[in-house]
């Protein structure tokens, strides 16, 4: 969807590295990350304490961690963010190899489709590569237009399971890296 044809104005969101003070509200984020089809009721919010969901956000702040918010009148309404989460019994959901890190991420309901996820997805990518990631990967369901959106940022699918895709995105594109 183009927003200038949808009518939307693009939002004048501040974009920023996390705060360690507001790592909190990860939670909030990881719970609007959880894709829910149209007419399934949505999980409890204490879904996130699951073992496959807590380590996207639990002890954040670690070496490799890294968040970006956007800010929209002092609320941040968006987040971005990748961690490495390549534990043998406990990998994430998108996990590709060790060392890889995986993406999350989710923009308040009221605030999608406005160009915030895809300004968000920008700025993580360009500061994994500055910090010499070669890759992120990530882990959709196969009905969530967010698809979209990571087909525009440069994903390409690298694994077809049951309900979901696996996503990988070359951080440099001189590598042969997928
Ligand atoms: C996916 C998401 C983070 C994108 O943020 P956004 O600010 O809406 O993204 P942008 O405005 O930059 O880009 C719009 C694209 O986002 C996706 N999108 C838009 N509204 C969406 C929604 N309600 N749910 C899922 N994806 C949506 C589509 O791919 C859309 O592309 P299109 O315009 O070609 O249809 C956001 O929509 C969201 O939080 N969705 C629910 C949670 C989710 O699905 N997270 C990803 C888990 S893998």
């Amino acid at each position: 969807m183009n927003v200038i044809a949808s009518g939307k104005k693009p939002a004048a969101c501040a974009y920023r590295l996390i705060d360690s003070t507001e790592y909190s509200v990860l939670e909030d984020f990881l719970y609007g990350a959880i894709f829910i089809p149209e007419g399934v009721e949505p999980p409890p919010r204490d879904v996130i304490y699951s073992p496959t969901l807590r380590h996207y956000i639990k002890g954040f702040g670690k070496q490799g961690d890294i968040c970006y918010v956007c800010v929209d009148d002092s609320k941040i309404v968006g987040a971005a963010w990748s961690r490495i989460l390549d534990e043998p019994d406990n990998k994430g959901y998108g996990n590709v190899g060790a060392g890889v890190p995986e993406l999350a991420m989710s923009v308040l309901p009221e605030s999608r489709g406005r160009g915030l996820g895809t300004e968000l997805l920008k700025r993580l990518h360009t500061a994994l590569g500055e910090l010499g990631y070669k890759r992120i990967s990530l882990s959709v369901q196969k009905a969530n237009a967010a698809l979209r959106l990571y087909e525009r940022c440069g994903y390409k699918v690298v694994k077809e399971q049951e309900t979901d895709y696996i996503m990988v995105k070359r951080l440099w594109e001189s590598e042969d890296v997928l």
